[in-house]
């Protein structure tokens, strides 16, 4: 894919992973007097612009908070309303995403997914597994806490398989056992909507990220607003402990 033009402003400083909260679609259509639904459908608008830019830019990965393992909690009628969604987007978007090189997966406990909607998981995923292009996770019925467990259940039963010693679980032991266990950690964190905070999402791999928020509504959010970020992004100076001054050195070498 081509560069953008801001593309050489950022140069080396792109972030190789960005996470994204998408919230605010449902504030967006009730301003419009729309069914909150409506707010949804908009944003699926913006995964495409998002998605187009991160190819555009070189972004290595990008992970997008679609829905939360607590947003079962919400109506009935707006949950089922979500999952037809996804379906659909699955359905009409993996072709394109495949023609992109981009691969796609989907991240959380599907297991609460219907059958249909894990089969067209399976299908867009061995679709575009080969693809080298931009790595797009998707989180669905994904938390934190949830992926944290898995991990940590995971290696439980390695212990008492015996295959692994209890001394032997580390910080990188956990860390192969979680969601995207081979791709770096967010550089960028991007929550839209005005609300500040993480909301359960990828709580181990945020340690060390740049949180951005900004009042902006899912639904708005497109290539300027993204591009604000990484502006932003660029400024930071990422220290993982250090002082400014050991930074500047390390950057001077
Ligand atoms: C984010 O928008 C999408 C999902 C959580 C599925 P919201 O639906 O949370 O929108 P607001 O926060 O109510 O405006
Ligand atoms: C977070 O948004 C989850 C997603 C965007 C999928 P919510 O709107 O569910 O978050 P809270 O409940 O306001 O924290
Ligand atoms: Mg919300």
């Amino acid at each position: 894919m081509s560069e953008g033009p801001q593309a050489e402003e950022y140069y080396g400083k792109i972030p190789r992973h960005i996470a994204i909260i998408m919230d605010g679609n449902g504030r967006w259509a009730k301003r419009r007097h729309m069914p909150r639904v409506a707010g949804h459908r908009a944003g699926v608008e913006s995964v495409r612009a998002i998605v187009r830019r991160c190819g555009e830019l070189d972004v290595k990965v990008l992970t997008l908070f679609a829905f939360s393992s607590e947003n079962w909690r919400r109506p009935e009628q707006e949950v089922g309303l979500l999952m037809e969604l996804f379906m659909l987007a699955l359905q009409r978007e993996s072709k394109r995403l495949h023609q992109n090189n981009v691969r796609l997966r989907i991240i959380g406990d599907l297991s609460r997914f219907s059958g249909k909607l894990r089969g067209e998981v399976d299908k867009a995923e061995a679709l575009t597994q080969d693809n080298t292009g931009l790595q797009l996770a998707i989180a669905a019925n994904y938390g934190g806490r949830w992926d944290i467990t898995q991990a940590v259940k995971t290696i439980a039963g390695r212990i008492a398989a015996a295959e692994i010693a209890a001394e032997a679980v580390s910080e990188d032991l956990i860390h192969q056992q979680l969601c995207l266990a081979d791709m770096p950690e967010p550089d960028l964190f991007i929550r839209t909507g005005g609300e500040q905070r993480i909301s359960n999402f990828l709580l181990w791999q945020l340690a060390y990220s740049e949180l951005y928020f900004t009042d902006t509504l899912w639904p708005d959010f497109n290539k300027d607003e993204l591009d604000a970020a990484l502006h932003w992004f660029a400024s930071r100076q990422r220290r993982f402990g250090r002082t400014g001054d050991q930074v500047e050195q390390i950057r001077s070498a």
